[in-house]
């Protein structure tokens, strides 16, 4: 059973991140996914974060990239935020659940048609021949939906990384960072303070 994140722990994460939109960090809800490959060798790469509730951090991917492929063998992730100018981070580790179909298609909808038809026309993180294949499937794909509306790819979904340890590090003076951790035990989240 999962359990969802406490008010307070999403409300900490919404302040960091709503100091970092102020201070006008570019792409602060790029965060470092890490996921497990075969024989649990681990790779990271920087997605988006799309949505943030009670229930976890929301990305979106192709379901057939490389960290698509580890996915459905291991659901089991780390995220990383990393605001600079800040001196901030969040460390998530927990293990992700497909978004529903709606929120996926919801999401899908509101994106620019560019993006939408990138969607179709990537093989991502497949061994492309050369980049005019993919501008070749980027033409046929806008010939193929002109007009109309472009659906969202079955490939193309999100994921809600649902949390079991939340950590947030404050930078401070001679190193002397605080950490703040949550993690889930038995009776629910226990919040404790760590040695920086
Ligand atoms: C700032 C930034 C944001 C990115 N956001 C996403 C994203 O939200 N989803 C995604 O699939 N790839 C995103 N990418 C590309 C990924 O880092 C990665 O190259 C791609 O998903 C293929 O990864 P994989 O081969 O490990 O599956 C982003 C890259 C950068 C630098």
């Amino acid at each position: 059973m999962t359990i969802p994140m406490t008010p307070a722990m999403l409300e900490r994460f919404q302040q960091g991140f709503e100091r970092a939109r102020q201070a006008d960090i570019p792409e602060a809800n790029a965060m470092t996914l890490a996921t497990a490959g075969p024989q649990g060798r681990p790779s990271a790469r920087t997605v988006l974060l799309k949505d943030a509730d009670l229930g976890g951090f929301v990305f979106y991917t192709n379901l057939n990239s490389r960290k698509g492929r580890h996915l459905a063998d291991n659901p089991a992730v780390s995220l990383v935020f990393w605001w600079r100018e800040l001196a901030e981070q969040v460390l998530i580790d927990g293990h992700v659940e497909p978004v529903s179909q709606v929120e996926a298609d919801a999401y899908f909808a509101s994106r620019p048609r560019g993006s939408q038809i990138g969607a179709w026309a990537s093989l991502q993180s497949q061994t492309l021949e050369s980049r005019q294949d993919l501008l070749d499937r980027i033409t046929e794909i806008e010939a193929r939906y002109e007009g109309r509306e472009v659906p969202r790819p079955e490939h193309w979904s999100g994921f809600r990384v649902r949390p079991r340890r939340v950590e947030f590090w404050y930078g401070r003076e001679y190193r002397l960072h605080e950490r703040i951790c949550y993690e889930l035990g038995e009776g629910g989240w226990q919040e404790s303070l760590l040695y920086p």
